[in-house]
């Protein structure tokens, strides 16, 4: 009996550990092959850069930061050669541009990239597959090691984002800094930073200061339930200085993380409106930054003086984020005060346009226009494509896949972002067990089910699919903790749609993969959501 509980018990200790999946990375990497033995860090071995690309030697430099913060060990970060021991970074131009192989034996790790971006990935997949210490910076007497294995990997998608809503509910600069942090452990490299709502405006204009003294302050909030029409009467408020965004954009570009700034026009404007309200179609009306969630009538108007104003920001706006694609919204812009406008009817007239939608595609155009005459590229929801867009212009799909097929035959790039797949903003669970949200319905497997490859388009249209992106919407979201965990493990799904090669669709393996990679979210201290995890 004795022998029998002892065979028994390890048994037990066995499949735990063979359990203990060490070969788990999130997203999935193109190729793992599995080797054995491990390496173990040690203070007697060095890091090698054979790279001309400096920010090779950037990210040899963060893996020596990470390993004297966690391990203290330290390794210097050297030029050199490849010899039999040790760690080696190798710049190979034969990769794709965000492509690795990473090669792990028991004498050697050597990561191979074209670029810094390649060496960051490589990293991150070193990271996760080292114990989840690493992720902490306080020293530990855990043995760093990595098991042996070979890694080829290459992302599917180039554009792999997430957009976090700092209008409805402003968000510190170190919690932008922690959010750009967390994608991009999981290889996202897109942050769609929107920053202009009816209920507040969130970023310094030096042209137009009512923007950051009027804009960014609603005189209160709903609390609850929207259809309890409850307010605090408590002013809230908050925006960035410019310095602030300079700031944020040097440090995501040091996680290769690229920002796609968000201004929203011609809907979803009340709040610039409340500061200059000769941009609305009744410049006599009091207009105030919206209190009530939900999408706002008020709306700019197409005038001449609008157009300059809105060019003037997004001049201030394109010097600040170097990246190709501005976001001009586009979204949910309510007709109803063009219908009543003497002004809209007769440039309606003048134009020789069918209607207010016609009216919206102009104003789009002509911003679209703009835009591309100074280098850069417009980005908007679906509604863009109302009217005709130049051909650069790109489109996020989010009612749906519908907008993003229909761009995708017109030749448009895409970022499929549909609203039942992505909508981070939707309860995950029964509501009756979750913190108040929006509505919805987007348990992770659902989350995890959207296939971008869609039937619908011809192989070469579905080349316009430039990746995928999930939203978090703030109206119900007031705290960093609750945007956390309203964005994992969900953000690791949307993860693996846009890394992972195209794979049949295994949730039961995926939500497995996600169980046993919880140690290194708890390292992260990332306040997850963990219904779909037990
Ligand atoms: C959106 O959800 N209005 C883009």
């Amino acid at each position: 009996m004795k022998s029998f509980i002892l065979s028994f018990l390890v048994a037990c200790v066995s499949v735990t550990a063979f359990s203990q999946n060490q070969y788990n990375i999130i997203p999935e990497p193109q190729k793992l092959i599995p080797a054995t033995g491990v390496y173990s860090f040690k203070s007697n071995t060095a890091i090698t850069v054979i790279a001309k690309d400096n920010d090779i030697t950037s990210v040899a430099k963060m893996l020596a930061e990470q390993l004297k913060a966690s391990f203290d060990i330290a390794l210097p970060v050297k030029a050199g050669s490849l010899k039999s021991n040790g760690i080696f970074f190798v710049q190979n131009d034969q990769l794709g541009d965000e492509a690795y192989q990473l090669n792990i034996t028991t004498k050697n790790i050597t990561i191979q990239s074209k670029n810094g971006k390649g060496a960051f990935y490589a990293l991150q997949s070193l990271f996760q597959l080292m114990p989840a210490q690493v992720y902490t910076a306080v020293k530990s007497n855990i043995i760093a090691t990595v098991p042996a294995c070979q890694v080829a990997d290459a992302p599917r998608f180039s554009y792999r984002g997430l957009m976090l809503d700092a209008g409805r509910h402003f968000y510190s600069v170190d919690f932008i800094k922690r959010y750009i942090d967390l994608m991009a452990v999981y290889k996202l490299n897109t942050f769609h930073w929107h920053l202009t709502e009816d209920q507040g405006w969130r970023i310094e204009i030096k042209k137009y200061p009512l923007l950051t003294s009027i804009s960014s302050i609603r005189k209160e909030s709903m609390v609850g339930a929207y259809k309890d029409m409850k307010f605090d009467k408590t002013p809230y408020g908050g925006f960035y200085t410019q310095n602030e965004i300079k700031e944020v954009v040097a440090y995501a570009s040091k996680k290769f993380v690229t920002i796609i700034p968000e201004i929203e026009m011609p809907g979803h404007s009340q709040a610039l409106l409340a500061a200059y309200p000769q941009l609305g179609c009744n410049p006599d009306k009091i207009y105030e930054v919206a209190t009530k969630w939900g999408v706002s009538e008020d709306v700019l108007c197409p005038r001449e003086e609008t157009f300059t104003v809105m060019q003037d920001i997004l001049t201030e706006v394109m010097a600040l984020f170097p990246g190709q694609y501005i976001h001009i919204g586009g979204d949910e812009c309510p007709k109803k005060q063009w219908k009543e406008s003497r002004f809209c009817q007769d440039l309606i007239k003048k134009l020789k346009l069918k209607d207010e939608h016609e009216l919206q595609s102009y104003f789009i155009g002509r911003i679209d226009k703009f835009i591309t005459s100074k280098g850069k590229k417009m980005l908007g929801w679906d509604e863009i494509l109302e009217g005709g867009l130049s051909p650069n212009a790109m489109v996020m799909s989010w009612r749906g896949t519908a907008g993003g097929i229909e761009a995708a035959k017109l030749n448009h790039d895409v970022v499929m972002s549909p609203n039942n797949f992505f909508y981070l903003d939707y309860y995950q669970a029964d509501p009756k067990t979750q913190p108040l949200a929006i509505g919805g319905n987007l348990p992770l497997s659902k989350c995890y089910s959207f296939e971008p490859d869609l039937p619908e388009l011809t192989e070469a249209e579905a080349k316009h699919i430039v990746g995928v992106q999930a939203n978090l919407w703030t109206e119900y979201i007031g705290t960093p903790a609750y945007a956390e965990y309203m964005t994992f493990p969900r953000a690791l799904a949307l993860a693996e749609i846009g890394w992972s090669p195209k794979r049949p669709k295994n949730y039961v393996a995926f939500s497995d993969r996600v169980k046993k990679h919880i140690p290194v979210m708890d390292a992260l201290k990332i306040n997850y959501c963990n219904v779909d995890l037990k």
